[in-house]
């Protein structure tokens, strides 16, 4: 067997570990990564990336649909077709091009990319099996675990990836399916079935709450809540999946309703989306000597765990389970085993799910504020009165909602939704983490015309004297 010795050891090349082996790579630290599928992880190989391809074709093809049926804008435009299989490719070509930017980024930043699978034997050691070569036992001084997470199933219900999928199957479909099923309107339920409905599918939602997206508050989630409705799309709250059946010859989901009783609905797919898991399964983690935190791996506020020296960062320690926290974390780690001072300690990590239309949340809502005793002003703005959103046909339904402390103003959260709203939760995260008043965003002149000025005017508003809606 081969043999490897460095200073840090990265496992799992997704959102987290690529960074954190680039910013460690950087820093001159003698680093190895180790990926077992392709560089970039869930996010960038079946995630993040490839669904906001597919949901931006799925939105240019309802456009499409649009205009062939009312002409909006004065465009007509003849039968739109959807070739599934051209738009699977032209979605892999993307996810493709940016795994080979990772690989090219580590190499660029001295990191050593090794491919294959690490099975750790104790806290510092593992042996990675590599496709075509010899086995490889890596010894390091630092490990930084980024193994993510993994689509959960259900048990009387497991994946088949023909009428049962995962999201990742919802990705590489070779058709539209004519029914679909969705099971959980959570993130990725509502994001791929929303794209799936503007795809031509019918699309029906079994949710066990009572309500969809439960992260967000009913202000933030009835413009989608009107946009599904509008779209003929079936909402099944409060009810539970209990499994395929066949009704008439065809396959049917069976579930139970509000009030106990059994109801079926069509279902050429069944697409299962009610959460994710860390992966903390057949790669040795038990003979690691870390403590868990339930179904997590334990760490503190640097990433920690309770062996020395072993780092964990990202879906493996718990929520939210979102990239960009896997980033920070990642970047952070790798500058504290350089001897940086760093703990991760963000006001707020914002949250978009891109749904119809997108919503977007920093820091606390209204009743969260409440909730932690502060007293609170609340302006809203609805995109409804913004010349931009109007322009780009995004002025139907959304609006930007700012909470802040009444005593200093200060901002406590940003809630917004609408299209094209996700590009301002950049906006939304820097003031929040910078503890902005509504004076610093009312007093800084936002671009016209900008979506951006929503915010501004939200501030405004807030403040008690909004401009472009009546005080
Ligand atoms: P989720 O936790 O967002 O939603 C799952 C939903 O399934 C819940 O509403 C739950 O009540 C429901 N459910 C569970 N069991 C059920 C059953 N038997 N019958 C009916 N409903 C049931 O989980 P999801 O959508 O799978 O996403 C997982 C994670 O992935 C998210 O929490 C998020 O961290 C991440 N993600 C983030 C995205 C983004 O940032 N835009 C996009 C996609 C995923």
């Amino acid at each position: 067997m081969k043999t490897r010795k460095c200073k840090v050891l990265v496992v799992g090349g997704g959102p987290g570990g690529y960074p954190a082996a680039i910013r460690a790579g950087q820093l001159g630290l003698d680093t190895v990564i180790v990926e077992g599928d392709r560089l970039g992880g869930t996010c960038l190989i079946r995630g993040c990336i490839p669904s906001k391809a597919v949901i931006h074709a799925a939105t240019e093809f309802k456009h499409a649909k649009d205009y062939a049926a009312n002409q909006t804008m004065g465009i007509s435009v003849k039968d739109p077709e959807i070739d599934m299989e051209k738009m699977i490719g032209w979605k892999s070509k993307i996810v493709d091009r940016l795994s080979g930017g990772v690989q090219m980024l580590l190499k660029k930043a001295g990191v050593e990319a090794v491919a294959g699978w690490a099975t750790f034997e104790d806290a510092k050691t593992c042996v990675v099996e590599r496709e075509g070569e010899e086995k490889l036992k890596i010894t390091a001084e630092h490990v930084i675990l980024a193994n993510g997470s993994t689509e959960t199933e259900l048990p009387f219900m497991p994946f088949d990836g023909d009428i049962v999928i995962s999201s990742t199957h919802a990705l590489e479909l070779k058709e539209v399916p004519k029914h679909l099923v969705v099971i959980g309107a959570g993130y990725i339920g509502l994001e791929l079935g929303i794209a799936y409905a503007k795809l031509g599918s019918k699309v029906t939602f079994v949710e066990a709450l009572d309500r969809i997206m439960p992260l967000f508050d009913a202000e933030m989630t009835k413009p989608v809540m009107q946009w599904l409705k509008k779209h003929d799309v079936d909402v099944r709250l409060s009810c539970k999946a209990k499994g395929l059946t066949e009704k008439d010859g065809k396959t049917h989901l069976e579930f139970e309703t509000a009030e106990g009783e059994t109801d079926s609905v069509r279902a050429s797919k069944v697409l299962v989306a009610v959460g994710r898991k860390p992966c903390t399964q057949n790669w040795g983690l038990e003979n690691m000597g870390v403590d868990m935190d339930g179904a997590f791996v334990k760490a503190d506020q640097q990433c920690r765990t309770a062996m020395r020296d072993v780092w964990a960062i990202g879906d493996l320690i718990g929520e939210p389970m979102l990239a960009h926290k896997a980033t920070a974390q990642g970047e952070m780690v790798a500058e504290i085993i350089a001897g940086h001072r760093r703990v991760h300690d963000p006001v707020s990590i914002a949250a978009v799910c891109f749904t119809e239309p997108e919503v977007v949340g920093v820091g606390l809502t209204p009743d969260e504020a409440k909730e932690a005793g502060h007293e609170t002003v609340i302006g809203r703005f609805p995109l409804s009165a913004s010349g931009r959103a109007l322009a780009v046909n995004a002025g139907d339904s959304g609006f930007v909602r700012v909470t802040a402390r009444k005593s200093d103003h200060v901002i406590l959260g940003i809630h917004a939704v609408g299209a094209h709203i996700a590009e301002m939760s950049g906006e939304f995260a820097l003031a929040v983490e910078m503890g902005a008043r509504l004076e610093d965003i009312a007093g800084t002149i936002h671009v016209h015309p900008t979506m951006t000025e929503a915010f501004a005017e939200s501030a405004l508003a807030a403040l008690g004297h909004p401009i472009h809606i009546p005080a």
